[in-house]
């Protein structure tokens, strides 16, 4: 097949876990008039399991091959659409090319004690349920910033931000970065 080279016109909500691109997506989608998608709910309705029950079942490496398959199959289906993606999504290099090919990326940039204060008590997150979640954060932050960075087009600080300013400051740069956005 040939290689698509020209960027689609979806929004792709790339971060943590709990960085907010799943709120954020459904925020963004009221404002803009749009469909969203969230990868990790579409992997999970397909499999018929949740991803913790599909890392414990078919281990992480299966998920992670889904994710591509997953985002090689919106790349031909999906246009106008935000698409907000599991937190180690952009990993992969070949993620990150598919990213780039859907859309203009915006990165939430979260810092480790944000993500530990609004994850401590969730269940939902395989790769936090260890003894030390803290420690888990922070090791996969550290290695993936250079991913996050390289995959997004635009990236926001997001820790402190309002919902509304996070939203705002999000349409003033697509504005930017794609005059006919909205
Ligand atoms: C993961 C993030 C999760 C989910 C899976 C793995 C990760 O998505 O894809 O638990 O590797 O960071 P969210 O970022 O939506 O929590």
């Amino acid at each position: 097949m040939e290689t698509q080279r020209e960027k689609k016109d979806n929004v792709v909500l790339i971060g943590f876990m709990g960085s907010g691109k799943s709120s954020v997506g459904i925020r963004l989608s009221y404002r803009l008039r749009r469909v969203v998608e969230d990868t990790d709910r579409l992997i999970e309705n397909r499999e018929g399991l949740t991803v913790s029950e599909i890392f414990a079942g078919k281990g992480e490496t299966y998920f992670r091959e889904k994710e591509t398959e997953l985002l090689k199959e919106l790349l031909q289906t999906r246009s106008g659409c935000i698409l907000s993606v599991g937190g180690g999504t952009p990993v992969r290099p070949e993620n990150r090319a598919l990213l780039k090919q859907l859309g203009t990326v915006v990165y939430l940039r979260v810092k480790p004690q944000t993500v530990y204060e609004r994850l401590k008590d969730d269940t939902t997150r395989p790769l936090l349920q260890g003894e030390d979640p803290m420690g888990a954060i922070c090791r996969l932050m550290g290695e993936r910033r250079e991913a996050y960075e390289t995959a997004a087009d635009i990236i926001l600080d997001v820790d402190d931000m309002p919902m509304e300013v996070i939203l705002e400051t999000i349409l003033d740069a697509l504005r930017e970065a794609v005059p006919d956005v909205t």
